[in-house]
């Protein structure tokens, strides 16, 4: 059997996707299967036929990955791949649709609302419109362009002034922005194989949020897995993960961030079908947490694939 591992792609995530493509080739490569790397940027789907492969294991992460498009293609071409199908890789990167799905399950997720470009991209002056636009949300946001990933796009904002600044930055990422009330406490994340979930991971970072570069550059960033929560919370974060999974319809492996209230309240951010899979990502840290060495993980999540 000869699997392509699809990498790279043209997302703002091309940087992390090359590193989780590379990881995951080398590891399948340690399992004893015929792996070949392919950067989606240069290679056409049907050079994939054409050069005989059987399955796809898809790293590519973002717009065109992971969003469901390229799933549509591989379903079209009967080409079985890795992770989530179309509906659920879409519903998952975007976190609008995601937000609205939590809460018709009745999951905890943070208020929120939504700001089209179209309508929005000439009132980003209006500072009483954004005073009451924060003020709906109790004074401070965080500001998500709706379909991005690694914290892209992103940024805080308590003034009219910041989130005036915050919209432009997150227009230019996409046509859909997402504000959402200011949750005061700690990342954690849940990390999904097969029906499991693995441990519970705690990131701490002393900058204001998990942002770009606490998540690939500083090293300052710290990663507790096992996370410190008792056994009973642990269960709880892992549960509603795994309702958070199933409500977008995900699949076969993914990995569900989450955050703590100060009051102990959790609260869903939303659901990775397409995880960073570089050697030191959260969910090769928490295989390891469960047992499963990385090059183990690499092929359970190839063998989860189907069509
Ligand atoms: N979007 C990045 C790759 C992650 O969720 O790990
Ligand atoms: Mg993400």
């Amino acid at each position: 059997e000869k699997i392509a591992v699809l990498y790279g792609g043209t997302s703002a995530e091309r940087e992390v996707s090359l590193n989780s493509g590379k990881a995951i080739a080398k590891g399948l490569i340690e399992s004893g299967y015929n792996a070949e790397l392919f950067d989606t940027k240069a290679v056409s789907l049907t050079e994939l036929t054409q050069q005989g492969i059987d399955r796809v294991f898809i790293a590519l992460h973002g717009r065109g990955g992971e969003d469901g498009c390229l799933q549509g293609a591989l379903e079209y071409m009967g080409l079985p791949y890795t992770g989530s199908n179309v509906l659920g890789s879409a519903l998952s990167m975007d976190k609008v649709r995601s937000k609205q799905i939590f809460v018709a399950n009745e999951l905890p997720t943070a208020a929120f609302k939504v700001v089209d470009k179209t309508s929005f991209e000439e009132r980003v002056d209006d500072a009483t419109l954004l005073t009451e636009l924060l003020s709906s949300l109790g004074g401070r946001v965080m500001v998500k362009p709706a379909n991005e990933g690694s914290s892209i796009g992103m940024a805080q904002a308590q003034t009219a002034e910041q989130l005036g600044n915050a919209l432009t930055e997150a227009f230019g990422f996409d046509e859909q922005v997402l504000l959402e009330a200011w949750i005061d406490g700690p990342e954690y994340t849940v990390s999904i194989l097969g029906d499991e979930a693995l441990p519970a991971i705690h990131m701490e970072t002393p900058r204001e949020f998990y942002d770009y570069e606490a998540k690939y550059q500083s090293n300052s960033t710290q990663y507790h897995c096992p996370c410190g929560l008792d056994e009973k919370d642990e269960l709880a974060i892992q549960g509603l993960a795994l309702k958070a999974f199933r409500a977008t319809g995900a699949k076969g492996w993914g990995r569900v961030d989450l955050m703590r209230q100060p009051s102990g309240e959790w609260q869903l951010l939303e659901v990775n079908t397409v995880p960073g899979m570089t050697e030191t990502s959260l969910v090769p840290k928490a295989a390891k947490q469960y047992g499963l060495s990385f090059k183990a993980l690499v092929e359970r999540i190839l063998l989860l694939s189907a069509i």
